[in-house]
């Protein structure tokens, strides 16, 4: 057991491969504290790290209780009795008041990992996973709040998250419900999140934790473009190879909150979970709430671990369904290539053409149905628009398969359009509130997936579109943020419910939705990459990453979203040029090397690029078909400085057996008059020789990592690939 209580310390000791955790339970008064995180220790008692003298306890000293509290490393913590940084629990009792505490009670040390009741979250067998469960209590109000931790055995991972169940009888009101909070010893840590807009998401960002509060947050019920619900704490010290860092991702698709502190006394907090803007949740007596999971992972060499780990967790422990391990089909989307300009006439050209060159998949993207010629209406009019569609879907479809091609389609099915037969139906469906007029946001509303009506239309709706043709993918977009959150259904004191209960909807419709047709490939999508989050990842293996598919651009988006998501999960495509929103034009190879790095395929008029350009496809397609297994199973490595800018960037995948290597180059600014660039690789066998596949050149292992290759790319936007292979 990789979990473990040591009575005579009265503490827990929680060890994850190289990892160690520990919470002690102190004073008569049972207070939980956060006494170590980092690398593995084998000592049972570390409760010196607390710095707790008798003159700090309040058994021996109740005179200065608020002193402790504002000092002591609160494991889960509480707000209103004297700990004066960020709480994780804050309450509406029945007297109108908010102070909680937490005392532990009773514990559970199990083998495996519990399901979080609909919620997404990682999961591992009993072989693999460890997992606490610490009771604790706060007895004035009769709330019962249990710590979970997972910790798995062969990654650097923990898992946390959090029940509050109400033991009263009355009902209690809980303002915030985050879910977790780490105490960290010191002060000099750096933060690093993923921040961006519409088209550069996930870019990343780099800075000190000063005194006083740094959040990240959304409160756009998504996880949005703005900011991811990432935040990597690095040690002082700590660079891209070396030092501490310790990674913290939600597992949540709504509203997140995400804050590093830095305390007077040099004491660095960092606590996570759902938004506490506009959130409340009535707990009758009786009734839990479940904090949605947080994973941690702690690297003792610096980010490219902690990505790496990353990397291992969400591909084998995250990501379900039949396209897990398997490669995804090339497909070609027709958003870029036609917009709503489309018919059948055209969508089966582009088919023929493609089928051709080998692209396996034709995505038929927004605009088939209702009346929509533009993005004005019709959105909750899940049927065909046979004006555009003669013969309708159904027929579209077979054809598509005749030429050899599976079938994909998009949909958007949390919103409303005001002008669509379902909103004159239902205009009490859709997020408003009472007296004012809500907000449009390229003129749609929100459905309200509070209601379980709404919900049921909905995976109705969509399970009748599923089975009406030969659908094989679904792209499930959402294109605006929430507002005016109001339900027509909801009681006053559970409006604040509201966001996570869209959340929590959306999740109770795709687990369905996924269960029921297991084949059909899921691909998540909001405006471009706005709900990128490994909540999202849990239903669909691949998201897409960004509007933005210019190959320059996306460098640095696919490299921040690397930085914690899969290179397997990222949706990239080559599209057209000039590019449709920086109007740079890189050639179609680059634009191929750069959507390798990716799930690859597609999106523009393959029967109007220029010739030459789509004579490349054949050999785009080997290339996926030849490398696509490397990039989606195996490691993957920054082989430039992550914070540093440069004007090429280049990247690399190890197979897990070491057996092969790809290196991914792109000159993004040609320099006059230089040396050829020398990139060291990583992850290699030092002791294995390799050859380049491409002059027959063969090196150690040791040389490639420790001397580096030379690469002479150095011409705007050029792009090559290095692969090498064990002799
Ligand atoms: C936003 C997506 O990111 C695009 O790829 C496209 O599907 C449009 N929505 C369609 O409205």
């Amino acid at each position: 057991m990789s979990i473990k209580f040591v009575p005579e310390s009265a503490s827990f000791h929680l060890t994850a491969k190289d990892t160690s955790y520990v919470i002690s339970i102190v004073d008569d008064e049972k207070f939980v504290a956060h006494t170590y995180f980092g690398k593995k220790i084998p000592d049972e008692n570390v409760n010196y790290l607390l710095r707790l003298g008798n003159y700090s306890l309040p058994s021996k000293n109740n005179r200065e209780r608020v002193n402790f509290y504002s000092t002591f490393p609160q494991e889960f913590s509480t707000s209103g009795l004297g700990d004066f940084r960020e709480p994780c629990l804050m309450v509406r009792d029945k007297n109108g008041n908010s102070c909680c505490s937490l005392n532990y009670r009773a514990h559970k040390i199990y083998a495996g990992k519990p399901k979080l009741e609909g919620l997404p979250c990682t999961f591992g067998s009993e072989s693999e996973c460890t997992t606490l469960e610490l009771e604790c209590e706060d007895s004035v109000l009769g709330l019962e709040i249990t710590l979970l931790y997972t910790v798995f055995e062969n990654l650097d991972v923990i898992a946390r998250s959090v029940k509050v169940k109400n033991c009263s009888g009355d009902p209690i009101d809980l303002l915030r419900v985050l879910s977790a909070c780490v105490d960290f010893d010191g002060a000099g840590y750096e933060m690093v999140t993923q921040h961006g807009a519409w088209a550069r998401e996930r870019h990343v960002q780099r800075r000190p934790v000063l005194y006083g509060k740094a959040t990240v947050d959304s409160s756009l019920g998504k996880s949005g473009h703005e900011q991811n619900p990432f935040m990597a704490l690095m040690a002082p010290g700590a660079g891209d190879e070396n030092g501490e860092v310790f990674g913290f991702n939600f597992v949540y698709s709504g509203n997140f909150f995400m804050q590093a502190e830095l305390s007077p006394i040099d004491l660095t907090r960092v606590v996570m979970g759902i938004n506490p803007y506009d959130f409340s949740w009535r707990l009758e007596p009786g009734e839990s709430f479940t904090a949605p999971e947080v994973v941690i992972v702690y690297s003792d060499k610096g980010l490219d671990k902690m990505t790496s780990t990353f990397h291992d967790l969400y591909r084998n422990h995250l990501i379900r369904g039949e396209y897990k391990d398997k490669k995804r089909p090339i497909l070609i989307n027709n958003w870029e290539a036609t917009y709503f300009n489309f018919n059948t006439e055209k969508l089966i050209d582009i088919a023929k053409e493609a089928s051709k060159s080998g692209i396996e998949m034709l995505v038929m993207d927004d605009g088939w149905f209702g009346k929509r010629n533009d993005d004005n209406s019709s959105l909750g009019d899940w049927f065909v628009n046979e004006e555009k569609l003669k013969g309708g879907l159904k027929y579209l479809v077979d054809e598509v398969n005749k030429l050899g091609m599976k079938f994909g389609i998009w949909v958007e099915p949390e919103m409303i359009s005001p002008d669509s037969e379902l909103y004159r139906k239902h205009p009490d469906w859709c997020l408003k509130t009472p007296g004012r007029e809500p907000s449009l946001a390229r003129n749609q509303l929100v459905l309200d997936y509070s209601r379980q009506d709404v919900r049921d239309y909905i995976y109705e709706t969509m399970c009748s579109l599923l089975s009406s043709a030969n659908i094989e993918y679904v792209k499930w977009d959402m294109n605006r943020p929430l507002t005016n959150m109001g339900s027509a259904c909801l009681p006053k004191e559970r409006q604040g419910e509201l966001y996570h209960r869209h959340v929590l909807g959306l999740y109770e419709i795709l687990e369905k939705l996924t269960e029921k047709f297991p084949h059909v490939l899921l691909e998540h999508c909001s405006g471009g990459g706005a709900r990128f989050d490994p909540g999202m990842l849990y239903y669909s293996p691949q998201i897409w990453c960004s509007d933005d598919t210019d190959a320059i651009e996306r460098l640095e988006i696919q490299k921040g979203t690397a930085l914690v998501y899969p290179v397997s999960t990222m949706g990239a495509h080559v599209s057209d040029v000039p590019n449709h929103i920086v109007g740079r034009s890189a050639s179609f190879d680059t634009r191929g090397i750069v959507a390798l790095s990716g799930t690859f395929g597609y999106e523009l008029d393959v029967t109007r690029i220029p010739k030459e350009d789509r004579e490349k496809i054949p050999g785009q397609v080997e290339m996926y078909h030849k490398y696509n297994n490397l990039v989606r199973t195996g490691d993957y490595y920054r082989l430039t400085p992550l914070f540093k800018k440069l004007p090429y960037e280049c990247w690399g995948f190890v197979a897990k057996d070491k057996s092969e290597a790809l290196v991914t180059y792109v000159c993004i600014m040609g320099v006059p008059n230089i040396h050829s660039r020398r990139i060291r690789l990583k992850g290699l066998d030092e002791n294995a020789f390799y050859r380049n596949e491409e002059t027959g050149e063969v090196f150690s292992g040791a040389v490639l990592m420790n001397a580096g290759i030379n690469i002479n790319v150095n011409h705007d936007f050029e792009a090559k690939l290095f692969h090498f292979a064990k002799v």
